[in-house]
This record gives structure tokens, sequence and C-alpha cells, in this order.
């Protein structure tokens, strides 16, 4: 459930509705509701009461210094896969105590503010990195804080861009092979275990592929366990999908309750990293019909927010609802391709949607608060777009718009 419903025939983000935002601070613009971000962070948070636990979200979905606030005043951990991410976690008041590094190539620069900062875990990916990781530790004379991330060899059945815990996938070490490695961890000086880690992929709508990692992964801490290598949390991962249009994903509870069938009577800690869940549907893209364009086979609608700012439809042929803000309206429905002004044919935010527009017409586009505007980028030379929080009747600015001028700030003439 989410925050954005309509009213007296508007929509609203909360109690605001999304006519007074595009007037305020125009389109396109990201809108992100912080009840529903609460919301959603608080249903992974109760679901896992009965056991010890961590709930990282992963700032990749969304790393707006003001949604990573809101999360830390909760008390979040964070999954981060760079320094950049670290960064913005420290600015937005996040614990480093409860931040977890995730990702499959870590830059030397970047595991030495990770040791300086005190994070929670690395989840390393490679023995070349364990090694590295090591080095670098004693050199700074501190001890890494390291958990093996595995790669199951299970298909998370969704798609395959997304799809991380197959063997042929880039991610992890074999599980296999895992045992070997951690014996070999456990040898180093400056490291020490703490944990396993395994993430199998993104936008999961069943539950059978977590219940078979996490049987594997159970099976692994058993054999360290027997071989003497104490493992103090289990890592989850993120990867539970949600409602885009018509998939029936678990709820947070239901998935909590599948795994706690499993965890029952062990005493590792939880940490879980969701991205999409949290962040997923507690935003939405606001964005007004342009130009109306018709053929003898197509109706167009030419929005002004583009694939550089919703790269999703593109990339993944991911199908998001969009939606007409003003519900009234005196034009015809026809089956629109609703595109950018980008010269690519593949600058669609959606295809053969049946709406009613008229030039001008706001829309907004559902599920946009994941991978929405973390995965913008300036093509076309289009400035990245403003995002708006919304809490209670109040909306807030927590990015400006950039402006044209900034897009060539940092470019020089040859002399
Ligand atoms: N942990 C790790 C190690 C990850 O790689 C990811 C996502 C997550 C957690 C969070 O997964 P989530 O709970 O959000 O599913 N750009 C794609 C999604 C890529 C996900 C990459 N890894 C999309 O827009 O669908």
């Amino acid at each position: 459930m989410d925050h954005f419903n309509e009213r007296d025939g508007v929509l609203h983000a909360e109690d605001v509705p999304l006519t007074e935002i595009a007037e305020r601070f125009g389109t396109p613009c990201y809108v992100y509701s912080r009840a529903t971000l609460e919301r959603h962070w608080r249903a992974f948070d109760r679901a896992f009461r009965d056991h010890p636990h961590l709930i990282c979200f992963a700032v990749k979905a969304n790393s707006n210094l003001a949604v990573l606030n809101v999360l830390a005043r909760l008390g979040s951990g964070f999954d981060i896969v760079s320094v950049g991410e670290l960064e913005r976690v420290l600015a937005a008041g996040g614990d480093p105590g409860k931040v977890i590094f995730s990702g499959v190539g870590k830059r030397e620069d970047e595991i030495r503010r990770a040791l300086e900062v005190g994070i929670r875990c690395f989840n390393v990916e490679s023995e070349s990195e364990l090694i590295r990781l090591d080095r670098i530790a004693g050199e700074l004379g501190v001890i890494a804080p390291i958990s093996l991330r595995v790669n199951p060899d299970v298909d998370a059945q969704t798609h395959p861009y997304i799809s991380t815990g197959l063997r042929e996938n880039k991610f992890g070490i074999d599980i296999q092979s895992a045992e070997a490695v951690y014996v070999q961890a456990a040898a180093l000086p400056n490291l020490r275990i703490t944990g396993i880690d395994c993430h199998i992929g993104s936008q999961l709508t069943d539950l059978a592929p977590f219940i078979d990692a996490l049987g594997r992964v159970l099976a692994l801490a058993d054999r360290l366990e027997q071989a003497g290598i104490a493992i103090g949390h289990l890592d989850l991962g993120g990867g539970l999908g949600i409602r885009y249009r018509d998939e029936h994903p678990p709820e947070p509870a239901a998935y909590a309750a599948a795994m706690s069938y499993l965890l029952a009577n062990r005493p590792h800690e939880i940490i879980l990293e969701p991205g999409r869940a949290i962040a997923g549907n507690a935003g939405i893209l606001l964005t007004r019909v342009d130009t109306l364009k018709h053929n003898d086979r197509h109706h167009f609608a030419i929005l002004d927010a583009a694939m550089n700012d919703l790269l999703r439809p593109a990339l993944y042929q991911a199908k998001q609802d969009v939606v007409r803000v003003v519900h009234e309206t005196d034009a015809e429905p026809a089956r629109y391709d609703l595109v950018g002004p980008i010269c690519e044919t593949g600058d669609f935010l959606g295809k053969d949607r049946t709406l009613a527009l008229s030039e001008g017409d706001l829309l907004a586009v559902r599920g946009s608060g994941a991978y929405g505007f973390t995965m913008s980028s300036n093509y076309n030379s289009r400035p990245r777009v403003a995002e708006v929080m919304v809490d209670g009747d109040q909306a807030y600015r927590v990015r400006e718009r950039e402006t044209v001028a900034s897009l060539f700030e940092g470019e020089s003439l040859l002399p």
C-alpha cells in the first residue's frame, strides 16, 4: 500500500495534490512520500521482530539524501556499492556501523574509506578482493569484518539483466568453493569473518527461489561451523518484488514467515538489503503531455519526461502504470504510446496505453521511487529533474532541477 491516492478527482501524494506540486516545482519531477517509505521500512522491520535483524536499505534504489535521512531516523542500515553511496549515507546522517558494502569491484580508495569510517561488514565477492582487503586493513592497523557473497546457483526467475544468483552471473563466489575461500579468509590476519551473504536477483515475485537459496546458505553455515568457522549473521540480500501493474509479490510478512520457518532455532542475526520493496511504490514520476501526434496506425503522446529520466521501460521493457493526475477530461480515450522527446525509438515510458489525453495534461508514472532518479542521465543534454518529498500536507524540494549551464560546468575548450 502507498500514499498516492485520488481525492476529489485529483491524484495526491499524501495530503498534497500533484497539480500543486507541478505548479510549484515544475515538471518533470520525482515525487516521494515519506509516509510510504516509512511504512515499507517498518513492514520489514516488524516482519523480522522475532529474530535479531538489521534492515539495510539498498542505496542504489534511491540515494537522495532526504530519502536516506528519513530511513536513518528509523534506525535503518544501508547496503552500498560505492564510496559515492557511502558518502551519501554519511551526509544523510546514517550510522557507518550499520553499513554493508556490496559489489563485485571495490577499488582500493573505496575500501580504505569504508575501513576508516568503520562500516559493519564487507560482502567480499572474490579471492582477489579478500587479499586486497586484508592488505589494506593491515596497512591501516584495523581488522576488516567480512562475509563472503556466495552464489547459490539458484534461478531467480526474473528479468535476465537483474538476475544475479546463477553460476553464469558475475556475482559472488560459487557456493561449492566458498568453504575453501572461508578457510583462506580465516587464515588472513587482518580479517574477521562475521557472516555469509547472498543476493540472487531483483523483482522476485515468488518465494521459492529465496527459500531455495536460504537452504543452501544454511547448509554452508553448518559446514563452516563444523570446520570451526563461526558465522554471526546471514545476509539474505534484497530482491523482493513489488506490484507495478498486475504482479502479485508476497508481502514482507509472508517473506519473513517463509524464512523464519527455516531459521527457527538458528542464532544468526538476519541482515536484509531491500531497495525496491521500500522505495519503489513510494515515488512517482510526474510528467506533462507536451504534444499529441497521430498517424494512420499510432497515437503518440510526447511527454516532457523521457528515457533519460526513467530508464526502466527502455532498458528492461518494464511496464509501469501511467495514470492521469486530474481524473476529469473532455478528451476521447485512445491507445497511446507514451514517448519522450529523445532521438531513440527505445525512448518510451509506456506502450499501448488506453488514456484520454490532451496536450498539457499531467500524468504520473507510478512505481518510480526505486531505480528511477538513480538511473537517470543527461542524455540529449537534458538536465536531470527535480526531486520532491511530501510529508503530510507539506511538500519539500529535496533536489533542485539541474540547469543547462550546470551540464557543461566542468568542460573546457582546447587552448
Ligand atoms: N543487494 C544487492 C547486492 C543488490 O545487487 C541489489 C540490487 C539489492 C540488494 C537490492 O535489490 P532490490 O531489493 O531493490 O531488488 N535497475 C534494476 C534493478 C537492479 C538491481 C540490482 N541489485 C531495475 O530497475 O529493475
